[in-house]
């Protein structure tokens, strides 16, 4: 969570800090915050409660005419301290020579922060951030003036996650930035040099990126930079072009990106299918993974981990490899599976699956199966995520930037992977070419078929506007679609804030259906698949309640028509690629109560992109 920037160079750093923290403000916007020196070498500091916009506007009321080529600024998202101005970054020490940015959580924070007020250091916020600074006033050297060796030696006595940057007003021509747990990436441009915690913060400005490393320091001047590690050993680091589009992170013609995002998945499957997919061969082939027939045939046990919408893409990813593949697969969530005991041993294989690829509990849970010797796959979107760096093998989803904190276009992408694994995996096993060539002729019309519901989005927000004073939705749905049905309730809560439950449809009547009556909407994900006389069995059950009935299937059926209060037709796949069709128009009744009834649906309340915290 939080995000932070810096830049050093010959234009305006404000309007290039204000910039690009716009690009960063999905991983944390409850406060914001600059830090600059000016020509007089003097450091100009602003932090306000709010979004970007709002900074923004102070930095011009105050500081229009502050000439800067060196700054740093932080978007929050609130873990030690609540929502204030003196909470917010950058953190300064008293005299304002030291301005810090950290994104991440210093664990020992209460004990450093005890020794330094012992030393006489003035605290002005109850963040674990602000000790940063003050430990580095406590080894900045007048005589040496050497700001990398201060921040080196702070850093030493740390406990915790960290990216920082860090600037000084005694060495007012250069930036020290440093990781450990918290992603940084430089971004080197003509005589200009930035540092962000993701590209997207950068991508107008330069597509030649370094990736930083944990325990690794670098200092950047506007013409070079230098890599170390904490023992201020060099380090040559290898230069990366990103190859993402800037109208990727921007909202084109749409209101909001979590809209355009919706729209944008027939594409981003395409993208995720191709060069993949050999339909004659029956075979798929990825890029960062290479399995033989004998380590296929090894593999007694699949476990999944991940959290969120990842964790929902995981279910379904279980029923998939152990439909196609034959192999058992667990799924946990990855804030739990560190924290048991999980018996893992050398015929197991974990996935780990996330869109950022930084969530920390997922991290912590890649690294606890390496320990326990698993091999572990990673299954990300963020190229050069810290998951994908440290996962044995890897494959990208091809999503494209998600910027809506709400995920969409990375779950269908997740979903389109998990089927592409799963397949992967059976043909180095049972699977017949006859089935492999089936499958795969299959999933090439999904993203055809996603577009075809995606024409049908007015109809969708017509239903879905009919909704929005409810207070309470269930969502139903059985085999492949029960995830499906997280999934549609947990987009309904993260961006309308309406309360709603996901339920294996049969599950309904061990207690949930308790809460059936008039003003209870129920989604059910119907399909006509070999649940489907099961699940009219629910619809009915719920109707016989008077409970409001929402069915999204691929059925023309009269019985069911005359059951729905609302019916959407979706196009009809076999029963182990539906959820990829049946999300689409979840997603879209999510947006458009959160939208009518005038949300932020791309950032909403207390929620972040990234979860880099535990
Ligand atoms: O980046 P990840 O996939 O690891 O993120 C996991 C969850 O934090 C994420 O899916 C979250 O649940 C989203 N807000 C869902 O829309």
């Amino acid at each position: 969570m939080c995000g932070i920037v810096g830049y050093i160079g010959n234009r305006d750093a404000k309007e290039i800090i204000l910039d690009s923290l716009q690009r960063l403000e999905y991983r944390g916007y409850d406060s914001a915050g600059i830090a600059m020196i000016d020509e007089k070498n003097a450091m100009i500091v602003r932090k306000e409660v709010g979004r970007i916009d709002n900074l923004r506007n102070e930095v011009f009321k105050y500081h229009r005419d502050v000439n800067s080529k060196l700054a740093i600024g932080h978007t929050r998202w609130a873990t030690h301290g609540k929502v204030t101005a003196p909470n917010a970054h950058p953190h300064c020490d008293s005299r304002k020579r030291f301005a810090v940015v950290h994104n991440g959580i210093i664990e020992n924070y209460q004990v450093l922060r005890k020794i330094l007020i012992d030393k006489g250091h003035t605290f002005s916020s109850e963040t674990d951030s602000e000790v940063l600074v003050h430990l580095i006033e406590e080894f900045y050297k007048e005589e040496e003036r050497n700001l990398q060796s201060a921040v080196v030696e702070a850093l030493k006595l740390v406990e915790g996650t960290y990216g920082i940057a860090v600037i000084c007003v005694e060495e007012p021509y250069k930036i020290v930035g440093a990781r450990n747990g918290s992603p940084l990436v430089l971004g080197i441009g003509e005589n200009e040099m930035f540092i962000a915690s993701d590209v997207n913060a950068i991508m107008p400005y330069t597509k030649n990126v370094v990736y930083l490393e944990d325990k690794e320091v670098v200092v950047i001047k506007s013409e070079q930079f230098k890599t170390y590690t904490l023992d201020y050993q060099r380090i040559e680091k290898e230069v990366t072009v990103v190859d993402w589009d800037v109208a990727a992170i921007s909202k084109g013609d749409f209101e909001t990106f979590m809209l355009k995002e919706i729209f944008e998945q027939p594409e981003a499957l395409g993208n995720a299918l191709r060069g993949r997919v050999q339909p004659r061969d029956g075979v798929v082939k990825f890029g960062g993974l290479t399995m033989t027939p004998e380590h296929a045939r090894s593999i007694d046990k699949i476990i999944i981990t991940a959290c969120g919408t990842s964790w929902h893409a995981s279910l379904v990813g279980k029923y998939l490899i152990e439909r196609f593949a034959e192999i058992p697969v667990e799924v946990d969530y990855a804030s739990e599976f560190r924290y048991r005991n999980p018996i893992l041993n050398d015929r197991n294989m974990v996935v780990v699956i996330s869109q950022s690829g930084e969530t920390a509990d997922t991290l912590e849970a890649l690294r606890e199966a390496k320990r326990k010797g698993a091999k572990v796959i990673g299954i990300t979107n963020v190229i050069g995520s810290t998951i994908a760096k440290e996962s044995d093998g890897g494959i990208y989803l091809h999503a494209g930037p998600e910027i809506g904190v709400a995920s969409t276009k990375a779950f269908s992408n997740q979903l389109m992977t998990l089927a592409m694994l799963a397949i992967y995996i059976g043909r180095l096993k049972n699977l017949p070419l006859y089935e492999g060539e089936r499958l795969l002729d299959e999933l090439m019309t999904i993203p055809y078929k996603i577009q075809q519901v995606l024409n049908q989005a007015e109809t969708i927000q017509k239903i879905a506007l009919k909704y929005v004073k409810n207070k309470n939705f269930l969502y139903l749905g059985r085999g492949f679609n029960f995830p499906i049905a997280l999934e549609g309730a947990l987009k309904l809560k993260e961006i309308s804030y309406i309360h709603a439950e996901g339920y294996p449809a049969a599950e309904m009547k061990h207690g949930p259906i308790a809460l059936i009556d008039e003003n209870m909407p129920v989604v059910f994900i119907a399909p006509k698949d070999s649940l489907y006389e099961k699940i009219m069995s629910n619809i009915e059950e719920v109707k016989a309640r008077s409970g409001r009935v929402i069915v999204v299937t691929d059925n023309h059926d009269s019985v069911m028509e005359s059951k729905a209060d609302d019916l959407i037709f979706v196009p009809g796949t076999i029963e182990e690629f539906s959820p990829m069709i049946n999300i689409i128009p979840l997603q879209l009744i999510a947006y458009y109560i959160a939208y009518e009834k005038g949300l932020d649906v791309d950032k909403p309340r207390n929620l972040a992109k990234s979860v880099t915290v535990e």
